[in-house]
């Protein structure tokens, strides 16, 4: 029996739950009173206090789906969302936590049962990564990686070691912070692209498609004060999360976030909308996905307050609906039609999460004027654009200059992000430092 996406995320709470875990419901996208983030980019962001030790809780053990942007800062994954089946700015993460409470024997025993009793995923397809700091600053977590080889039935040839970059995780620039230990889903070789390059091994955090990350249990144990500094904190936790897209993706047995009920239904509204064949929808996925996952992160963040406007958060709303408006030319769609997309997105979110329901009228009307002025400059954009690129051939140049870049913001509308879609599809690129210089004198 193919489980539903909300039959999944119930049974990883319930699971928890029943280990004496509290459930605590998602916190807002726009993280309250933390200056270190523009959104909230992970399930511990609501706990981040907790960890640090200035503030308690009444429980030790927690539980949730969070709801997570991840667009900027540390972690963002803007360039990735159209072009893999995997990533998105909006996603859920389910976690569970332990606040001085349990560590890595029960969340790696938890994890693995989770997993492979309740879901039932097949072992042999089960890979972890443990840390070892490859400047040997930070002490190598052997725990972990012992407690990883008692597991009934894991593979000892699947345990590898990795360093600073994928397991050792933090926040942001400053904050709770530690070594994790991640685990990764064999999608099998013909998940690889570079099947057949000369050279080309599939590995675990290797360069091709075939293993995706599905869960990250870090062992939070340090506060990070700045690049160097890092200190010890008073109680050791677990933090962890796992991709609700993909794991619904593998359970579901589909070939990625985008097959799943809770996305391909929008892949579908779009298709009806731009009047396109299957077989179309196969050869435009990059913008089928870009307008899905856009659109989704868009609904929550109006629900969650946050508009389109020229700053900080609601600038990242009317980038991401502007840049899906973008790529929904690619399929010629020029009217209005999001609130359409906006309405599925409701659909099958709003048992979940409530406020997208609350906020309904108000989501549609927003994306709706948000398209509309945006198509008010958007040819008068193109054509700029292209005479800039015909200028830029002529005269042997790759590069965009930011004072330009950003004039074609400030004067059409168009975010950065779009401008450098375009320049990179003709092969130049754009200076963002120069831009966002710019954008600071201004
Ligand atoms: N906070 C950890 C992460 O986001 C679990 O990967």
């Amino acid at each position: 029996m193919v489980l539903t996406g909300a039959e999944i995320r119930q049974s990883f709470i319930d699971f928890f739950v029943a280990r004496g875990h509290t459930y605590v419901p998602s916190a807002s996208l726009v993280p309250g009173g933390d200056s270190t983030l523009l959104f909230t980019n992970a399930g511990m962001v609501q706990f981040k206090d907790v960890f640090l030790g200035t503030d308690t809780r009444p429980y030790t053990r927690a539980v949730n789906a969070q709801k997570c942007m991840r667009v900027s800062g540390k972690h963002n994954d803007l360039d990735q969302v159209g072009r893999d089946n995997t990533h998105h700015t909006f996603f859920e993460m389910l976690g569970n936590w332990s606040f001085g409470d349990y560590y890595k024997k029960e969340a790696i025993s938890w994890s693995w049962e989770l997993l492979t009793q309740v879901w039932g995923l097949d072992k042999n397809r089960i890979w972890a990564t443990t840390f070892k700091d490859e400047l040997g600053q930070i002490p190598e977590d052997s725990e972990a990686a012992q407690v990883w080889l008692s597991q009934p039935g894991f593979d000892p040839n699947h345990l590898i070691t990795s360093g600073r970059k994928d397991n050792f995780w933090e926040m942001a620039e400053t904050g709770p912070c530690g070594p994790c230990t991640e685990i990764h889903w064999d999608l099998g070789p013909e998940a690889c692209e570079k099947q057949g390059e000369p050279g080309h091994v599939c590995t675990v955090n290797g360069d091709c498609g075939r293993f995706t990350e599905i869960w990250n249990n870090v062992f939070i144990q340090y506060n990070r004060l700045s690049p160097t500094e890092l200190v010890p904190l008073p109680k050791r936790h677990v933090d962890t999360g796992m991709g609700f897209e993909r794991i619904v993706a593998i359970l579901q047995g589909v070939r990625g976030n985008y097959d799943t009920d809770l996305l391909a239904p929008l892949l579908d509204v779009v298709q009806t909308l731009a009047g396109q064949t299957r077989e179309q929808r196969e050869q435009n996925l990059t913008p089928y996905r870009v307008i899905a996952d856009h659109v989704r992160a868009a609904t929550f963040l109006i629900a969650d307050g946050v508009v389109p406007g020229n700053l900080g958060r609601n600038y990242v709303c009317r980038m991401i609906i502007r840049r899906a408006a973008r790529f929904a030319r690619k399929l010629g769609l020029t009217e209005p039609f999001m609130a359409h997309v906006a309405a599925k997105v409701i659909e099958i979110y709003a048992e979940a999460y409530p406020e997208v329901k609350q906020s309904e009228t108000l989501i549609f009307d927003t994306l709706t004027r948000e398209e509309q002025r945006f198509a008010e400059t958007l040819d008068t954009g193109f054509a700029e654009l292209n005479r800039l690129m015909d200028a830029m051939r002529a005269e042997g140049q790759t590069v965009l200059d930011g004072k330009t870049a950003f004039n074609l913001y400030a004067t059409l509308g168009f975010p950065l992000e779009i401008t450098r879609d375009i320049l990179t599809e003709e092969g130049f690129s754009v200076d963002e430092a120069g831009f966002y210089q710019s954008m600071e004198e201004h």
